[in-house]
């Protein structure tokens, strides 16, 4: 047999080295294509990296690993939300509780670094029936603070491989600790965070229990400001490990009658209201209705002017084309929310839900 020569030899080792370059690219790229999160992560890192841009992050952030940019994708910009304070009517309570313990702390850490109380919260939770406003409270706060929000969607942590969801929720802390002061949102938090029981998935009660883990992690560094807020109406489901790391919590209850005429009046504050608008006497008469309840009553109020307006608009087609004259006036603008239109938004809706059951019969009627 010939030895092969020195330039044969050389011959070879090149063209086994190109061929292996060329399978490994070539193995990449198919796994990269059968990868079904492929292109929702692509995806993720180009709405992470331009919201990060927008928001003149001056951090370091290139060292983000992969989940870290998942989750980087979910935060949200507070110039981008419009709820401020003022947009929150008759819980002026909570907002300067939140003001003082939630937002102060974040924005002057330096006058407060002589005692080791008087850091921000690890957890604040706002609990009460639904409507209320608990989100809008959390919106507002996202804004004022001004500072990093995470608003995190429980779906996505849940992902089909085993492991990978446990990853996520790492990286939603490991993230936190990076961009702080940072706040992470939970809304419907019962959802995500309820009471352990031997029923749940292998997976389910790994990710709560590393999700509890990491939030001790935070606490025992003092000078970390990551806030984790969540807002729900079960907060008798919430497992009382998460309840004992959320030690600032908030009731935002039903309105009461003062309430009420707040929100009412914040509500119709820009709309055309006619004199006749009583906003004490319709407060009055809406015991039992959430904030959300009295929006979608006045937002009623005011469709009932536009179907008015082009039932009047028929009428008076009709009338000229049968007297073809030219005698009677229409005013084509609509008229303003008279008191009737919100008495029988009222009662409308007082009757739907004292059908559906959510609000007692024995009501004050309003005439
Ligand atoms: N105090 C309030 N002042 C002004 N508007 C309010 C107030 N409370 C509720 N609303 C109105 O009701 C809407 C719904 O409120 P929100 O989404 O915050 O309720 P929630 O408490 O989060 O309810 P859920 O528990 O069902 O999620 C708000 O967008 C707002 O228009
Ligand atoms: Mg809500």
């Amino acid at each position: 047999m010939m030895n092969p020569t020195k330039s044969e030899i050389l011959n070879l080792v090149i063209r086994l080295a190109f061929v292996s370059v060329a399978t490994f690219w070539s193995a990449k790229w198919i796994i990269n294509q059968l990868d079904p999160t492929n292109k929702s992560k692509k995806k993720a890192k180009e709405t992470a990296m331009k919201q990060l841009k927008r928001m003149n992050c001056d951090k370091n952030l290139d060292n983000l690993n992969e989940y870290e940019i998942m989750i980087a994708s979910h935060i949200v910009n507070p110039q981008d939300i419009n709820v401020t304070w003022e947009d929150i009517a008759g819980f002026d309570d909570i907002v300067q509780d939140l003001r003082e313990t939630v937002i102060l702390p974040i924005q002057r850490k330096d006058l407060l670094t002589d005692s080791a109380l008087t850091t921000a919260p690890k957890g604040v939770l706002l609990h009460g029936p639904p409507g209320c406003g608990k989100t809008l409270i959390a919106k507002a706060t996202a804004h004022e603070a001004g500072t990093f929000f995470i608003n995190l969607d429980v779906s996505l942590l849940t992902d089909k491989w085993y492991g990978e969801s446990q990853k996520l929720a790492r990286a939603v802390f490991s993230l936190a600790v990076k961009l702080q002061p940072c706040i992470i949102f939970i809304d419907e938090i019962d959802s995500f965070l309820r009471a352990r029981t031997t029923s749940d998935h292998e997976a389910t009660a790994m990710m709560k229990a590393q999700f509890m883990s990491l939030w001790d992690g935070l606490i025992t560094d003092p000078n970390c400001t990551v806030i984790v807020m969540g807002a729900t109406n079960r907060p008798q489901d919430l497992d009382k490990a998460i309840l004992r790391r959320m030690p600032s919590t908030f009731y935002v209850s039903m309105p009461h009658i003062v309430q009420r005429k707040q929100i009412l009046s914040l509500i119709l504050d820009n709309e055309p209201v006619a004199d006749d608008v009583d906003i004490d006497a319709i407060a009055k008469s809406s015991e039992g209705f959430s904030g959300s309840d009295l929006r979608e009553l006045c937002r009623s109020a005011a469709v009932f002017r536009l179907r008015d307006y082009l039932r009047q608009k028929i009428s008076t087609n009709i009338n000229r084309s049968r007297n073809n004259s030219e005698g009677e006036v229409f005013h084509d603008a609509l008229r303003p929310i008279t008191m009737d239109d919100l008495k029988y938004a009222l009662n409308k809706m007082r009757q739907s839900k004292i059908e559906c059951g959510t609000l007692a019969a024995s009501r004050i009627e309003l005439d």
